[in-house]
């Protein structure tokens, strides 16, 4: 039996243009190509998990306009076990304009979160029982916080073990942080949430000394092309980078994430888990957009299986 993992999340409508490097302020400049996908961190995370072999509810909420019904076509064709789709005619569905370029197919992005941050305690109470049926909770910070931390709390309650990925960053109360099994935030927000400069495996390590005694239980800090740290308070495991060759590292993150709860969900060890995440995000960051770009299992594991040069 597969297991199950319910996202909490964002929807948002990429519009993607891929560039030989980025404009300057008051410059038009023509793009190499364009596309246009289904995005936000919530709905690339829910993607990665059902690739990566986990039956996953996918719970958002999008604006009454075509964003939205794009969403909502798009979402009930994705695969998933059930969506849970909210929406307001007050805000715009969330969107994302991403300009892509350099030789690291590095982005740059303007986020417009607009339902995204609508959800109602009243909305959040409906989404008790799908979350009381999962293994995994898998939230991020795309959403109102209000609504996040409501999430976290139910999840805590029935049992369900809870993954927050702190991105993009806002500022979290301690009171959340205590209450969540797994944190895994980028070298970027590990040094917001915590004051300590990370940009390795050193610092990581001292960041992850700072994030524990704030009741984090279990820790993995993503270093891009570093790999990863994992801690558990006691001790800590570098976990290796794949080799890639980078196309697009928009949802870099979302799969490292949605591949890390479809294994933990499937009761992989976390270390085990971790390595295969990283795998799986090294494949997604050869590949353009973001939902789009989530690998299967099997290219994961192939990609694990390859020789490191
Ligand atoms: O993490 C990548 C995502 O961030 C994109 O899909 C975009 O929508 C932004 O939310
Ligand atoms: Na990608």
């Amino acid at each position: 039996m597969k297991g199950k993992v319910c996202v909490f999340g964002s929807f948002n409508l990429d519009i993607v243009a891929g560039m030989a490097r980025f404009p300057q302020p008051g410059e038009s400049l023509i793009a190499r190509n364009s596309m246009m996908g289904a995005g936000g961190k919530g709905a690339n995370q829910a993607t990665a998990a059902l690739r990566a072999g986990a039956r996953v509810h996918y719970i958002g909420k999008v604006g009454r306009d075509d964003f939205g019904s794009f969403a909502r076509r798009h979402l009930a064709g994705a695969g998933f076990d059930a969506v849970t789709l909210f929406s307001t005619g007050e805000c715009p569905t969330g969107n994302a304009l991403i300009y892509v370029a350099g030789e690291d197919a590095e982005n740059m992005i303007a986020v417009d979160p607009g339902a995204n941050l609508t959800f109602s305690d009243e909305e959040v109470r409906q989404c008790r029982p799908a979350i009381a049926a999962a293994d995994i909770l898998l939230t991020q910070l795309e959403n109102n916080l209000s609504a996040i931390e409501q999430v976290v709390a139910i999840a805590r309650e029935a049992n369900t073990f809870v993954i927050l990925n702190p991105a993009p960053f806002q500022p979290v109360p301690d009171s959340l942080l205590a209450q969540v099994d797994l944190l895994t935030p980028n070298a970027t927000e590990c040094t917001l949430l915590t004051g300590v400069q990370v940009r390795d495996l050193a610092s990581a390590r001292r960041a992850a000394q700072v994030l524990h005694a704030k009741g984090i239980r279990l820790l993995i800090v993503t270093l891009g092309t570093q790999g990863a740290l994992f801690s558990d308070g006691e001790r800590s495991e570098p976990i290796p980078a794949f080799p890639a060759q980078p196309k697009d590292t928009t949802g870099a993150g979302d799969a490292f994430n949605g591949a890390l709860a479809a294994q933990l969900a499937n009761n992989v060890p976390l270390s085990d888990a971790a390595r295969f995440a990283a795998a799986y995000a090294a494949v997604c960051v050869e590949r353009a957009g973001a939902a789009a770009s989530m690998p299967s299992y099997e290219e994961a594991r192939e990609r694990q299986r390859a020789p490191v040069s």
